[in-house]
């Protein structure tokens, strides 16, 4: 939600600002805008993408070695003009950029009115702009300490960055909530929301933890608390690759990252098998394993299609490890008081590592004594080091606002940490030994399921005027038709929903009629039979039946209009192969129905408001 980027160097700012913003648009797109200090703060902003403000700055390629950009997901104030960011002070001194939200900002902002400060946009954060002002001139403050003081008024969140007309050689950056990454150049700096506007300068950085802020010239940075104690900040080195975050060909990074899914899939199996006993190790779990050996239940929390590999992961820790899993939306868990205390083991699964409502849940169950592990992708992210312990899932960056490769490199981890856990716990048996080396074939079973590429092409042609769709699954394959689903409606903006097959006949059959497309998922596992009549029952009442099949299978061919063929494989790794063509379905009819497939309408990738 939001992204932000600043700069300060001996470069022209101004370029690397709108290429950063370029990368951080996932994060939100209703406008975008620029600040750069060249003896005056000139501001920059436009509704609508980057490519509105680049068009709208034109060929005045205005010239600066400082500055701060942001591209914006609307929370308060519709996306226009004066809503966008930066903003700046009353009498135009600081100028700010804010990822998250000031929940305190109708108080503030009502006593800096009485004070005499005037408002231009309808945004939380230009209060923060007027605070810092006030509380500057005010007092004999240097412009950091008024932002430090001001920060201690603010309740919420934030990533902000801040420029001062009266140090223009300065940027000032703080965060609570909201995620900063701070990257170390030679005689420069870039800040920005994640680390992608970063890598093609450092790959040296500082993440900024909760409530702590960075004062940074051309040569020096000072890392304190808002508490104003210095802190001593650690360097990272960023894994990243710069090839990684370019669409390498394809039209769309959705295109690029589904096609990936051998490669990231591999990279999830890494160094994590050892194929003669079979055995799944995970490095990161080698310190908790007593409690996850002696945990009386597992709750794995996410939100989104984390979520839906959440739920792939209850059907795993329980057949392989035995034990009882809960899968909880985080925004649901967090605000409900729920009963979590010593004994339980909470995973939080996401791929961002940022999101607001996981992120919190992960707080309130570290604080009821409970053991936390992180599942996410991003290496260094809020929920990776807030929690005791955890496995990333090293699928690589990804930039499309659906989530493609994240989810099977969640649901790969989620089976090997669902292994380990049967082997601690000596719940394991051959069949579970049998998945863990099954896993080794994925990639080469998921890059068959590409290869149909041209197939369901043919299938979206048909059906990408459809204004419904269903998707049935069972057992381990239910969220996947929940996944499904997801895929379709948030990039193609049809109405889709995933049921478990069986329960179709308590309320959706009532829906079926010719122009409901059904998409089933039907691997031969051992509800096999019960789902060819869940197929019946669908034709016969004329629903046009798309088919997710076992190689081979003549039973659902016959039934149904037309089936999908992925190759056979242990029954509980079905989820990684039968979600490929549900990712390449949604996203070749959005494509045909015109849809922004990378930026779908008003959605994010990484949700950092509640
Ligand atoms: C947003 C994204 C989804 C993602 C969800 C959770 O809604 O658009 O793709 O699944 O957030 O994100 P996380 O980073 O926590 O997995």
């Amino acid at each position: 939600m939001c992204g932000i980027v600043g700069y300060i160097g001996y470069r022209e700012a101004y370029p690397i600002l709108i290429s950063g913003l370029k990368r951080l648009e996932y994060r939100g797109y209703d406008s975008a805008g620029i600040a750069l200090m060249n003896g005056d703060l000139s501001v920059y902003k436009k509704k609508g993408k980057v490519a509105e403000l680049e068009r709208f700055v034109g060929e005045q390629s205005p010239h600066a070695s400082i500055g701060m950009g942001h591209t914006r997901w609307a929370t308060h104030g519709e996306p226009n003009d004066v809503n966008s960011h930066p903003h700046l002070s009353d009498s135009g001194t600081f100028a700010i950029i804010h990822n998250g939200i000031i929940e305190n900002y109708s108080v503030l902002k009502s006593k800096l009115i009485s004070f005499g400060f005037k408002f231009r946009s309808e945004t939380d954060t230009e209060v923060l702009a007027h605070l810092i002002e006030y509380i500057y001139k005010q007092g004999d403050l240097s412009p950091e300490e008024a932002v430090r003081m001001a920060l201690t008024e603010v309740v919420g969140a934030y990533g902000i960055v801040v420029m001062c007309k009266d140090e223009p050689d300065k940027l000032i950056a703080a965060r609570k909530s909201s995620p900063i990454v701070i990257g170390i150049g030679e005689g420069e700096y870039i800040i920005a929301s994640d680390a992608t506007p970063i890598v093609a300068y450092t790959k040296d950085v500082i993440y900024l933890n909760d409530e702590e802020m960075a004062i940074l010239t051309r040569n020096s940075h000072t890392i304190k608390t808002i508490g104003n104690v210095i802190r001593t900040p650690l360097l990272t080195t960023i894994e990243w690759e710069m090839e990684q975050l370019e669409k390498g060909g394809y039209d769309h990074f959705m295109l690029k990252e589904i096609m990936e899914q051998p490669r990231s899939i591999g990279e999830t199996l890494r160094g994590r098998i050892r194929p003669d006993d079979k055995a799944a190790w995970l490095g990161g779990l080698v310190d908790v394993q007593d409690q996850l050996r002696d945990a009386k239940r597992f709750v794995l929390i996410a939100c989104g299609t984390s979520w839906h590999a959440g739920l792939v992961g209850e059907y795993l820790f329980e057949e392989f490890a035995r034990v009882p899993v809960e899968v909880e939306y985080a925004s649901e868990f967090r605000y409900r008081n729920p009963i979590i205390g010593p004994g339980d083991v909470v995973i939080a699964i996401s791929q961002s590592g940022e999101t607001a409502d996981t992120l919190a849940a992960v707080k309130i169950a570290k604080d009821a004594g409970a053991v936390v592990l992180g599942l996410c992708n991003v290496v260094g992210s809020s929920i990776a080091r807030e929690t005791h312990a955890g496995v990333y899932t090293h699928a690589g960056p990804e930039i499309g606002v659906a989530s493609t490769k994240a989810f099977t490199s969640q649901v790969t981890t989620l089976t090997l940490m669902a292994a380990f856990i049967a082997q601690l716990r000596g719940t394991d048996t051959p069949r579970t030994r049998e998945a863990v080396l099954g896993l080794l074939a994925i990639p080469e079973k998921v890059r068959k399921i590409l290869a149909l590429n041209d197939q369901i092409v043919q299938i979206a042609e048909l059906f990408k005027d459809a204004t419904n769709f269903l998707y049935l699954g069972r057992g381990v394959n239910f969220p996947v038709a929940l996944e499904g689903a997801l895929k379709l409606k948030e990039i193609s903006y049809i109405h889709a929903e995933g049921y478990p097959a069986a329960e179709m006949k308590h309320g959706p059959i009532a829906l079926i009629d010719e122009n409901m497309p059904v998409v089933f998922i039907a691997p031969q596992d051992e509800t096999y039979d019960k789902i060819v009549s869940n197929v019946d029952q669908v034709v016969s009442r004329r629903g046009r039946v798309i088919a997710v099949v076992s190689e081979g299978d003549e039973v659902i061919r016959e039934l149904a209009e037309f089936v999908i063929e992925i190759p056979h494989v242990h029954a509980s790794l079905t989820p990684l192969l039968a979600a490929i063509p549900l990712q390449l379905l949604a996203y070749h009819i959005a494509v045909m129905r015109g849809c922004d497939v990378d930026q779908p309408r008003n959605l994010a990738k990484s949700v950092t408001v509640e």
